[in-house]
C-alpha cells in the first residue's frame, strides 16, 4: 500500500510516518542497523545504495543511514550514493564505508592506512549531540572514553568543509565527525553491533533526537496496524493458513484470528515427522485456548509410505514437500469461498529474494519451506509479517498472547524429523529419535540452557554400535546431539555445553531408550558443516 493510502486508511497511529532509510553498501551488519533503528521506535527499510532518486524522494525518510561495506573509496569506480541523498535536507549517518563515501563525496579525503583496525578500540569523544556524555570509563576516571568495534582498512584523513571531529582513537584521529548545520554524522566504528556497548544509545540519539522520530514503532502499535491492514485487505473474505507450529505461522494465526475471527481457517498437516507432543500442543494452543478454527489432518501414514526406501536427502525433501502440498490442497478444495491464502513471509525473506533477483545478495537461501504456496492454487496472498524482523515477530506474538514456549521456540525445518533420521525414514527410527530429542530438549530447559543455544536437536544415525548392558552385549543405534549458537543461521558455532550436562543427557538417552547404545556430540562448525545433518 502506498504511504498516502496508508495515511488515508489509518484510524490509528501512523507507525510508518517516522521512517529511516538504510542504504546498503553490502555490510554483513546492514540488517542489524535496520533492527537497531526499529528498536528505537522508528520504522526502517533497507534499500540498495543505488536506489533510484525518485523512489528515494517518494520514500520520504526522516533520516538516512549509509551502511558499511566491503569496498574501498580509494580506488576508482566505487559505489557512491546519489546527490539526492544530500539534497533531501534530512540527517544522514554514515557508518564505516558509509562515512568514508560521504566524506569523499562532500570534498574530504580518505586514505588507505598501513595499520588496519579490526576489533575493540577506545575512542575519546568531545561534545556533540551524538556522543556527548557517553562513556564506558570507570566512574572515577577523569576522561570519558567509549569502547567501540572497528573493522576497517581505510580511514578519513581530512573531513569535508563544515565538519568537525567529535571523536578520535589512536589509529583513527577522525573516528567520528559531524556537520552540526546540515546534521550529517559519520562514525568509523560500528554502533549497531553489541561489541559497541553504547551503540544502541548512539543510534537512539540519531533516530529520536536528531531525526526527530517519535517512537511509535512499538509491538502494540504494530499489532493494531497489522490488524487494520488485514481487515482492509481481505474485507469480508475468508483466509486459509497452513499452520506448522513454527513461530511465524503461529504468529500469523494469532494475528489473523484477532483481525477476522472465524473467517480464518487453519490447516495443520501432521506429517508424522513432528517432535514429541508438538502436534497436540499446536491444537491445544490454537484450537482450545485461542478458539481458532483449525483442521488437523493426520497424514503420517501417507508420508511414511511415500518415504519408504527413499534415502537420498534431496529426494526425501522433495517427497515430503510434494506430499505436503498435495494434502494441503486436498483440504483447501473441500473448503468453500476461500480466496485468500496467508503466509508467514518475514522481512529477511523479502530482502533475500529482492537481493537474489537483482543479483546483489551475498547469500541465497537454498531451502524452501514445506507449506509454500502450491503453484496452481489461485488465491490472493496475505502476508502480515512481511515488514517484520524475527525479533519483532516474537514481540508481537507475545503481545497477541501466545505462550513463550511457542514464541521462543528454536527453528525447525519444514521436512521435520525426516531430515534428522539419516537415510531411509522408518516409523520406528522416528520414534527413537523423537524420544531422544525430547530428553535433550527437556534437559536443556531444566538447566536453563535452551535460550542460550540458537538451535538444538538430536539426530538418528542408522548404524549399529556395540554396547554392554548388564551382562549382555548389544548392537544398537547411535544418536548424535547437535547444538549451535548463531545469529543468522548462515554461519554457526557448536555450543559449548557443560560436560556434566552432556553426560546427563547421554545417560538418560541410553538408559531410557531401548534401541540406542551410544550418544555423540557434534563439534562441527558451519561452515564447513551445515546445521542439519542432511
Ligand atoms: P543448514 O542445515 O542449511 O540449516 O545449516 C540452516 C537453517 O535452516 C533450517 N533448514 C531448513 N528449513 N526446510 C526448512 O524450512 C528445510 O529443508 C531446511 N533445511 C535446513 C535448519 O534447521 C537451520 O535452522
Amino acid at each position: 500500500m502506498s504511504q498516502a493510502a496508508k495515511q488515508a486508511s489509518a484510524t490509528h497511529t501512523d507507525i510508518h510516518a517516522d521512517r529511516v532509510l538504510i542504504l546498503d553498501f553490502g555490510s554483513q551488519y546492514t540488517q542489524l542497523i535496520a533492527r537497531r533503528v526499529r528498536e528505537c521506535g522508528a520504522y526502517s527499510e533497507i534499500h540498495p545504495w543505488d536506489m533510484d532518486d525518485d523512489a528515494l524522494r517518494a520514500w520520504q525518510p526522516k533520516g538516512i543511514v549509509l551502511s558499511g561495506g566491503p569496498e574501498s573509496v580509494t580506488i576508482e569506480r566505487t559505489p557512491k550514493v546519489s546527490q539526492a541523498v544530500f539534497d533531501l535536507g534530512v540527517p544522514v549517518l554514515g557508518i564505516c564505508y558509509g562515512m568514508q563515501t560521504m566524506v569523499a563525496q562532500l570534498g574530504g579525503e580518505v586514505e588507505t592506512h598501513s595499520h588496519r583496525e579490526f576489533g575493540y578500540a577506545e575512542i575519546h569523544a568531545s561534545s556533540s549531540r551524538l556522543l556527548e556524555g557517553l562513556s564506558d570509563a570507570p566512574d572515577e576516571s577523569p576522561t570519558p572514553l567509549l569502547k567501540v568495534w572497528m573493522s576497517h582498512g581505510d580511514r578519513v584523513a581530512v573531513a569535508p568543509k563544515g565538519f568537525r571531529v567529535i571523536a578520535s582513537s589512536a589509529n583513527s584521529p577522525l573516528a567520528a565527525i559531524e556537520d552540526p548545520e546540515r546534521h550529517y554524522y559519520g562514525v568509523q566504528f560500528h554502533p549497531e553491533v553489541t561489541h559497541t556497548p553504547k551503540g544502541q544509545e548512539i543510534i537512539r540519539r540519531f533516530v529520536r533526537d536528531i531525526c526527530g522520530c517519535a517512537g511509535d514503532w512499538t509491538a502494540e502499535n504494530i499489532v493494531d496496524d497489522a490488524i487494520a491492514e488485514v481487515r482492509r485487505q481481505v474485507g469480508s473474505g475468508k483466509v486459509l493458513l497452513g499452520l506448522s507450529g513454527g513461530v511465524d505461522s503461529s504468529v500469523v494465526a494469532a494475528l489473523l484470528h484477532r483481525a477476522i475471527g472465524d473467517r480464518l481457517i487453519c490447516v495443520f498437516v501432521d506429517h508424522g515427522l513432528m517432535r514429541a507432543g508438538e502436534g497436540d500442543q499446536v491444537m491445544e494452543t490454537f484450537a482450545e485456548h485461542l478458539g481458532v478454527n483449525v483442521i488437523r489432518v493426520d497424514a503420517a501414514e501417507r508420508f511414511f509410505k511415500a518415504l519408504a526406501r527413499v534415502s537420498d536427502p534431496e529426494e526425501k525433501r522433495k517427497t515430503i514437500g510434494r506430499l505436503f502440498v498435495e494434502v494441503f490442497e486436498e483440504e483447501a478444495l473441500k473448503l468453500e469461498d476461500v480466496d485468500w491464502l496467508a503466509q508467514g513471509t518475514i522481512y529477511p525473506d523479502v530482502i533475500e529474494s529482492a537481493g537474489a533477483s537483482t543479483g546483489k545478495a551475498h547469500v541465497i537461501k537454498s531451502h524452501h519451506n514445506v507449506g509454500g504456496l502450491p503453484e496452481n492454487m489461485r488465491m490472493n496472498l496475505v502476508e502480515p509479517l512481511r515488514e517484520l524482523f524475527k525479533d519483532e515477530v516474537r514481540k508481537i506474538g507475545l503481545e497477541l498472547g501466545l505462550p513463550s514456549e511457542i514464541v521462543h521456540r528454536h527453528p525447525f525445518p519444514g521436512p521435520g524429523l525426516g531430515v534428522r533420521v539419516l537415510g531411509e525414514v522408518r516409523r520406528e527410527f522416528v520414534q527413537l529419535l523423537r524420544h531422544a530429542d525430547r530428553i535433550f530438549i527437556d534437559e536443556l530447559h531444566k538447566h536453563d540452557l535452551y535460550d542460550k543455544t540458537s538451535q538444538a536437536f538430536a539426530v538418528f544415525l542408522p548404524v549399529r554400535s556395540v554396547g554392554v548392558m548388564g551382562d549382555g552385549r548389544r548392537y544398537d543405534y547411535v544418536i548424535a546431539l547437535r547444538a549451535v549458537e548463531t545469529i543468522d543461521f548462515m554461519t554457526a558455532r557448536w555450543a559449548r555445553l557443560p560436560y556434566e550436562f552432556l553426560e546427563r543427557v547421554s545417560l538418560r538417552i541410553i538408559n531410557e531408550i531401548d534401541g540406542i547404545s551410544r550418544v555423540t556430540y557434534d563439534i562441527s562448525g558451519k561452515p564447513p558443516a551445515t546445521i542439519e545433518w542432511e
